[in-house]
């Protein structure tokens, strides 16, 4: 590959990660992974230009390790940012009344959300360091947020907010938030996004086509239309500029609550 940007997309083969990558590949270089080649071959990522595809599994560290090996090998010169993108819901379908706290789901998810993605980007350190741009992107969510959900008591209650999913992302931010401290001595840009109520699979999972109090306010977007909003916010962000601050950072560009 070879000077222009390079950047990684994880769970690039549908709903938001697809279309990061098809934006993203119009200007650059993209390394999109996958879960399974096999798996994802109907995808329209597969008739992208500028993209290779890489197969990982975000809930195997050892998925993670011969990635990584992966993309040292498509990117000797190195990469200027990683989207970790792929992520699940309420995986193990969790009582919703946590009669009883679902061991396994929360396991699985707090792996697959935020330790998956934290330990790909601890190991993609050194290729970023090889490029100036340096920056990390996190999709989290508004329902991380402990004043907003707080406040959600209706839709914790018949809506099934899954605290499996808000715990897993909680512990993404947080995540973010000491590779955050650390690497961004370095030149490094960490970023925590929540893409917008967005028409993807997972958003189908989360709410029921029958659900009537899900709050109006919420404006719904395409996965094309939250990635062009994602781009264009993070373009703008840069923890060199004296305003930088570690916050959740809306699709928009405004500031969530913690
Ligand atoms: N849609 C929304 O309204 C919304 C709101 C807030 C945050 N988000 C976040 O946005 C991100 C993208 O979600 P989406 O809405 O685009 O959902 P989606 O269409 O269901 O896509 C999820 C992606 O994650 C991948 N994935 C799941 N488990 C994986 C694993 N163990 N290893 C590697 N890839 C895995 C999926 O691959 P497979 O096809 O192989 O399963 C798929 O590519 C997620 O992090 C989600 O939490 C979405």
């Amino acid at each position: 590959m070879s000077s222009e940007q390079v950047f990684v997309v994880t769970g690039a083969n549908k709903g938001i990660g697809l279309a990061l990558a098809t934006q993203i590949s119009t200007t650059s270089k993209v390394i999109a992974t996958v879960r399974s080649k096999e798996g994802s071959k109907s995808s329209a990522l597969f008739k992208l230009n500028n993209v290779e595809v890489v197969e990982l599994d975000v809930f195997s560290e050892s998925s993670i390790d011969a990635a990584v090996k992966e993309i040292e090998t498509l990117a000797p010169t190195g990469i200027d940012g990683i989207w970790n993108n792929a992520g699940v819901y309420n995986v193990g379908k969790a009582d919703v009344n946590m009669a009883p706290v679902d061991f396994g789901s929360l396991q699985k998810e707090i792996t697959t959300n935020a330790i998956g993605p934290a330990y790909l980007t601890s190991k993609l350190v050194p290729l970023m360091e090889k490029r100036t741009t340096k920056k990390v992107m996190f999709i989290s969510t508004l329902v991380s947020s402990f004043s907003l959900v707080s406040d959600m008591k209706d839709m914790i209650d018949n809506l099934s907010l899954a605290y499996t999913y808000s715990t897993s992302k909680i512990a993404l931010n947080f995540l973010a938030f000491f590779l955050h401290h650390h690497l961004s001595k370095k030149g490094f840009t960490i970023i925590i996004l929540h893409p917008g109520v967005v028409t993807t699979d997972m958003a189908k999972e989360a709410i029921p086509e029958d659900a009537t109090n899900i709050d109006q306010s919420f404006e719904t977007l395409t996965p094309d239309q939250s990635a062009e909003k994602l781009l264009q916010t993070v373009k703008e962000l840069d923890s060199k500029k004296s305003d930088y601050k570690f916050v959740l950072t809306n699709y928009d560009g405004s500031i969530l609550p913690f």
